[in-house]
């Protein structure tokens, strides 16, 4: 990615669990030029079987973060982090809001995207609001459905928003944070 005549240093970081938002963070990453984070709770169980759905749910109903397997990036290092979650219960996954609480994203320019089945309900607000002060969120994006959608539809909606991701960084590439 590209910006004012500077390669920017991006970093997708994403969690899934049947395999949607990778197949998505996988595309946008391509698009972006961007290094790819999978993100990965302690004990958490393998497979989207009954035992992960309980595992799930106990994080989801409690409110509570999951602790993290250590990150491969350092995301202090990276101009622009891309975000992405399925949205569960309405919001992102408790692993995606395990990372936004442990990751230095402090002044951090920001984007968010998501799969999901129905309706994303408050999850770009609700993260917004998670990441308060800290970050500058310069896109969202969402994709209802991705396996109905199919592969070459996410491949240019994800090369789509690259290009709309530089040029709103390019607007701003003359405000200070
Ligand atoms: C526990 C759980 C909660 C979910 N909650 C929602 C929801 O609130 N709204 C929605 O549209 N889809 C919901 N879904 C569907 C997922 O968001 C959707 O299938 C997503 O594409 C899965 O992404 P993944 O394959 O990367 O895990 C939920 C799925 C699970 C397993």
């Amino acid at each position: 990615m590209q910006v004012a005549g500077k390669q920017l240093k991006v970093l997708v970081a994403y969690y899934s669990s049947a395999g949607h938002t990778r197949t998505i963070a996988e595309q946008i990453a391509k698009a972006a030029q961007a290094d790819l984070e999978e993100l990965r709770a302690v004990g958490e169980p393998s497979g989207t079987g009954a035992r992960h759905y309980f595992w799930t749910l106990r994080y989801l109903l409690l409110s509570q973060k999951p602790p993290l397997i250590l990150a491969q990036h350092d995301a202090s290092t990276y101009d622009l982090i891309i975000l992405g979650s399925p949205v569960w219960l309405g919001t992102f996954s408790p692993v995606l809001r395990s990372y936004i609480r442990a990751a230095p994203l402090a002044r951090k320019r920001v984007a968010l995207f998501c799969s999901y089945r129905n309706s994303p309900g408050s999850a770009f607000k609700h993260v917004t609001r998670m990441l308060g002060t800290s970050g500058v969120i310069v896109g969202t994006l969402s994709f209802v459905d991705p396996v109905a959608a199919g592969l070459s539809s996410i491949t240019i909606r994800a090369q789509r928003w690259a290009h709309e991701l530089e040029l709103s960084l390019a607007a701003q590439a003359e405000t200070p944070m």
